[in-house]
């Protein structure tokens, strides 16, 4: 692989999270799409069930255990049920016992008393995965890659260390906390991605969530991707000619052309409203962002998410 290239991809995990629909889950399957054609070994893990990634790689059921879903891509899905399991079934010597406690209502107190219980079953998952090797000693995934879905959810994940701070002693959940967190804290191992598409909300929300995380050392932000950017239509130099244009057609009655000239008009300032709201974006967020465009495929295919997942990876970080 060339190593100049995806030094994003180069991180044991990397995390994306952003306001709802701005393409987080598209920008997962893209990055790991592209991951695999550099000859990588991506694991796409979903949160929670979603079931978004079963229907970006057309196929039927994604489950706890990592699946190939074709393109030479892995994907699973973490709920927090079958993470609490196996998480007991990992800590408690007997599964007979294990099985037992969550089919019981012990579970259901221990969640009472400790709400945190689903997010540190989770990451013990994400520990076991990067720990994982393959048969020849090598690092069985890399890049695993988490769609953390919404920004309240990753934050939740990402102040982890500090919930627990304040509830627990020092038994072996808070050992499997603090090993986390610090994987996560750590730059070269974990990148947390930003998308936001260049408009009001996802921009605002993207600034309020880089304003909460900065400076805390839970995490090291990578990328910020603003997403279905579009495309500016007509050149500086056209954008000039358009007023003169409008006249010459209203001289001559070519209501057509004005009508073209109008739509033009409306598409520049999108454009332009697009561009304000990243140019908005930058000042407050001192991270490289990096731009991706509006797609017009109807169904991202194994072509377009390559495509999309190289430009995203192309990216600084
Ligand atoms: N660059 C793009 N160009 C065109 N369409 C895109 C682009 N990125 C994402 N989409 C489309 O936008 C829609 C939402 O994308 P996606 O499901 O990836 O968002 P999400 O952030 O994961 O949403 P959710 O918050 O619901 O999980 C999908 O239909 C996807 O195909
Ligand atoms: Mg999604």
């Amino acid at each position: 692989m060339d190593s100049q290239q995806s030094a994003l991809l180069q991180r044991r995990f990397v995390l994306m999270t952003g306001k709802g629909g701005v393409g987080k889950t598209t920008l997962v399957a893209a990055l790991a799409v592209h991951a695999a054609s550099l000859g990588m070994r991506p694991l796409v893990v979903e949160l929670g069930h979603r079931e978004s990634m079963r229907s970006v790689f057309g196929v039927d059921d994604i489950g706890f255990k990592p699946r190939d879903v074709g393109l030479g891509v892995h994907a699973m899905s973490v709920d927090v049920d079958s993470a609490v399991l196996d998480y007991m079934l990992e800590h408690i010597p007997s599964k007979r016992v294990a099985k037992s406690i969550v089919g019981n209502k012990v579970l259901e107190r221990l969640f009472a008393a400790m709400p945190a219980v689903g997010e540190i079953a989770t990451i013990n998952k994400l520990r076991q995965l990067e720990a994982e090797t393959s048969s020849g000693g090598q690092r069985r995934w890399g890049p695993i890659l988490v769609d953390l879905d919404a920004t309240g959810h990753a934050l939740m994940f990402l102040e982890l260390r500090s919930v627990i701070d304040n509830i627990m002693g020092a038994g072996p959940m808070k050992r499997l906390v603090e090993e986390t967190a610090e994987m996560l804290a750590d730059p070269e191992t974990t990148r947390l991605c930003l998308v936001a598409t260049p408009a009001e909300l996802p921009v605002t929300e993207t600034i309020e969530l880089y304003g909460k995380l900065e400076g805390r050392g839970t995490v090291t932000f990578g990328s910020v991707f603003a997403n279905r950017m579009p495309h500016v239509p007509l050149s500086a130099h056209s954008v000039a000619a358009l007023d003169e244009v409008e006249a010459a057609a209203g001289a001559v009655g070519r209501a057509d052309v004005a009508a073209d000239v109008a739509w033009a008009r409306v598409a520049l300032r999108g454009a332009e409203a697009a561009r304000a709201q990243i140019d908005r974006l930058r000042a407050a967020v001192p991270l490289p962002i990096v731009e991706l465009p509006q797609l017009p495929a109807a169904r991202m295919d194994a072509g377009v998410l390559g495509r999309l997942g190289s430009l995203a990876a192309g990216g600084v970080q």
